[in-house]
């Protein structure tokens, strides 16, 4: 049993195979927090991690209570106006105008199982068999309002899922902040790892130490965005990819979020993570309820490779879509950075035809292929065929691809409005606009309110039209802007502060009820590249298109954050043209394709326009790709650390098996050095005691030597080379496989 309750001391000891999480109801009826590290042993009360000490000039619980000091203690879910000053979680609005809440303990429920919340999107345990729920109840001292903390532990992750829910019987209240999970930790020796930058520079590593004050990584975009990711982690300063302390916390949301680490004057540090405040706030009558989004707490002392990958497990296994987490994905070829919005059926069924020769799987249409969209002008709503395109429609395009034997992808953008559109004719209303005020363009663009369920009818309705019409396998789900002039119409003005939640929401609801009624179509989300890459997402949408920069080298960058909190299956690669569209750069088809192998992988240019070398090239790397694949997708992950991944000239990345037979690594080294001294490459993840053979090595290697003595890696050019190598931006990969 992975949650053990001590009725007389109040405690709750949750157990994952490697760790513990422990809480005590405290003398004010709330929740405190006493330990969440390694394993610890079961016992009725850990008194000693729960001592206090009276400090002077610090508010107490009463006059009696007096080492009772609310900001000296550690909770689990705290809240403002009783002496607390450190961050919120929930703060709420009483019909009086005071924000000062009192929930009191009231008892517990364990459950089997972990059931999908409603609406949102969230982890699960479908069969009943692996997950242990927990719901701890608190009453409001003075309102018929019930909070519930839930948690979940899972037999197999050493993974914690909180959230919270707010029942309401009796006055109307309005929830001013409801964040997801707390952590208070008992001090700040921690760096914190963030994911961050902007489009086309999406989610690269930056990693500071904590400070005294609150350090924040947030969005107030309505999108999870493009410059913070919910992701965060929490590492002693020593810890790197292999060994040391590391929490990791994630949110299954995808709108504005705010994740905050706070450094008090006593430095404990506390987490909190959620939707952001900034944009939120609920009214709660008789008889409602409200639901958090979920966060991810997991927490090893095995450094953050053991970190990511017991996070990106936990996400395979009860996070995405059980229908594709552990499937392979296609191998596909999208037309964007090959034809933009300028093609004819005729120019798309070259390249078509051209992937087909290469064994390419399947064939995604981009934006431009409805309406009148020859720019980015138009369009967006009218999701029925351009005709001057396709003279048979989409559908008879789709049959083309598919008797070809390909499968058949298709873009849409279905969040969004063109004032050129029929849809702008028609319900000009639908679009989000605050009377009066000017609205503020985007790309040209404008949102659908998807707090309103006829749109959210209405744009599925066209998306289930056009996914028969075409026999649809593949929908890439994009989002280009950021919403302005936020309003909705469907609420009164005091209760405006619920639309960006209940746009999230709509958002939501569009993707359960396509992915019911299409359960074989896989979704790949994306918004400007990885403007939501984020866990609400993975939750309908599988894998998310990971940047616009498809540059090899801002690549490396890019995955490589990518990495930290999530898994390869989830992110979209793609081997484009050079020079890069984004940075200009000229990388090999080598390179380029050595970094999209780490992921779900695909080609993104005009096949046709690449000499016939190069297209040689590129079906050995698709055959080489549909050899590996479930090795890429699904393996194990490691980012390398060596002495010279230390620099930022070059990174390793591998992934392994679950058997630890077959493992393929890449060294990157993204500028090349002259008169370099030896170098040494050093695997990971193997299996000490089996033998390996590198590449087509005549030489065999046990995993130790492999891992403790490295292996010798020759230089990129030798002076002498002639002619010279594009030597700059290397890839040297790996393929190791087990002999005995
Ligand atoms: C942004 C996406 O990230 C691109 O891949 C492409 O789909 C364009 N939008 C199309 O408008």
């Amino acid at each position: 049993m992975p949650v053990f309750t001590n009725e007389e001391t109040k405690l709750f000891h949750l157990q994952t195979k490697n760790t513990s999480y422990i809480f005590q109801i405290i003398a004010n009826g709330a929740a405190g927090q006493v330990y969440y590290g390694a394993k610890v042993p079961v016992k009725p009360s850990y008194s000693n991690l729960m001592t206090m000490e009276e400090h002077d000039c610090t508010n107490t619980l009463s006059e009696e209570n007096t080492s009772f000091q609310l900001e000296l203690i550690k909770q689990e879910y705290a809240t403002q106006g009783k002496g607390d000053f450190r961050e919120a979680a929930y703060v709420i609005q009483y019909p009086d105008g005071s924000r000062t809440s009192e929930f009191e303990y009231q008892g517990y429920q364990v459950e089997k199982g972990k059931k999908r919340l409603p609406g949102l999107p969230s982890s699960f345990d479908d069969e009943g068999t692996d997950a242990t729920s927990l719901t701890v109840t608190f009453k409001d001292r003075l309102y018929d309002l019930t909070m519930n903390l839930h948690y979940t532990v899972f037999n197999d992750d050493d993974v914690i899922v909180r959230s919270t829910s707010f029942e309401n019987k009796g006055d109307t209240v309005m929830i001013d902040r409801a964040l997801s999970a707390q952590l208070d930790l008992p001090d700040d020796n921690y760096d914190l790892l963030q994911f961050s930058g902007t489009w086309a520079r999406e989610r690269h590593l930056y990693r500071n130490h904590l400070r005294p004050g609150t350090q924040s990584v947030a969005s107030r975009r309505i999108n999870s965005s493009h410059h913070e990711n919910p992701a965060i982690i929490l590492a002693r300063p020593n810890t790197d990819n292999n060994q040391g302390e590391a929490f990791g916390f994630n949110l299954v949301y995808s709108g504005s979020f705010l994740d905050t680490v706070e450094v008090d004057q006593f430095n404990t540090t506390r987490v909190v993570t959620g939707i952001h405040p900034d944009d939120f706030s609920w009214q709660l009558e008789a008889g409602q309820s409200f639901q958090t989004p979920e966060a991810i707490l997991s927490y090893t002392n095995a450094g953050m490779n053991a970190l990511s990958q017991q996070m990106g497990h936990f996400y395979r296994d009860h996070l995405i879509n059980p229908h594709f987490a552990k499937e392979d994905r296609p191998i596909l070829i999208n037309n964007w950075e090959a034809t933009f919005m300028d093609f004819t059926e005729e120019k798309l069924m070259k390249i078509v035809t051209k992937a087909k020769e290469t064994g390419i799987e399947m064939f995604v249409l981009d934006d431009g292929w409805f309406g009148h969209r020859d720019n980015d002008l138009t369009s967006l709503g009218d999701w029925f065929v351009d005709q001057k395109k396709f003279l048979n429609g989409v559908g008879g395009f789709a049959s083309r691809v598919h008797k070809l034997g390909m499968k058949f992808g298709l873009w849409f953008e279905p969040e969004m409005i063109s004032i050129d559109s029929k849809l702008y004719e028609d319900h000009p209303d639908w679009m989000i606009q605050t009377k009066g005020r000017l609205a503020t363009p985007a790309r040209h663009q404008f949102v659908l309110d998807m707090a309103r369920q006829e749109v959210v009818d209405d744009i599925f309705n066209k998306m289930s039209a056009v996914i028969k019409d075409t026999k649809l396998d593949y929908i890439k789900w994009d989002m280009n802007r950021t919403i302005t002039e936020a309003f909705t119409a469907t609420l009164p003005a005091n209760r405006q502060q619920e639309f960006a939640h209940r746009y999230i929401l709509g958002v939501y609801q569009l993707y359960e009820r396509l992915t019911q009624a299409f359960p074989s179509v896989l979704f790949e989300s994306c918004a400007s590249g990885g403007g939501r890459f984020d866990l609400g997402m993975m939750y309908y949408a599988p894998q998310a298109w990971c940047s616009d920069d498809t540059d090899a080298v801002e690549r490396i960058y890019i995955q490589d954050g990518t990495s930290y909190g999530y898994i390869p299956s989830m992110w979209g690669a793609h081997v484009s043209a050079v020079p890069n569209d984004q940075v200009g750069r000229v990388t090999s088809l080598d390179t380029r394709a050595k970094v999209a192998y780490f992921g779900a992988f695909g080609y993104e240019l005009d096949l046709n326009e690449l000499s016939e070398e190069e297209q040689e090239t590129v079906k050995e790397q698709v055959a080489f790709y549909k050899q590996q694949r479930h090795l890429f997708q699904h393996g194990t992950f490691y980012r390398i650390d060596s002495p010279d991944t230390a620099t930022d000239n070059v990174y390793g990345w591998q992934v392994v098996n679950d058997d630890q037979s077959e493992a393929i690594a890449v060294r990157f080294q993204i500028l090349n050095e002259p008169n370099p001294g030896y170098i040494r490459f050093y695997f990971t993840g193997l299996d000490p005691e089996k033998t390996y053979q590198v590449n087509d090595d005549e030489e065999t290697y046990s995993g130790a030597e492999l891992m403790n003595a490295g292996y010798f890696v020759a230089r990129i050019m030798p002076r002498s080379a002639s002619p010279k190598p594009l030597a700059d931006f290397n890839a040297t990969m790996f393929v190791v496989k087990a002999v005995d």
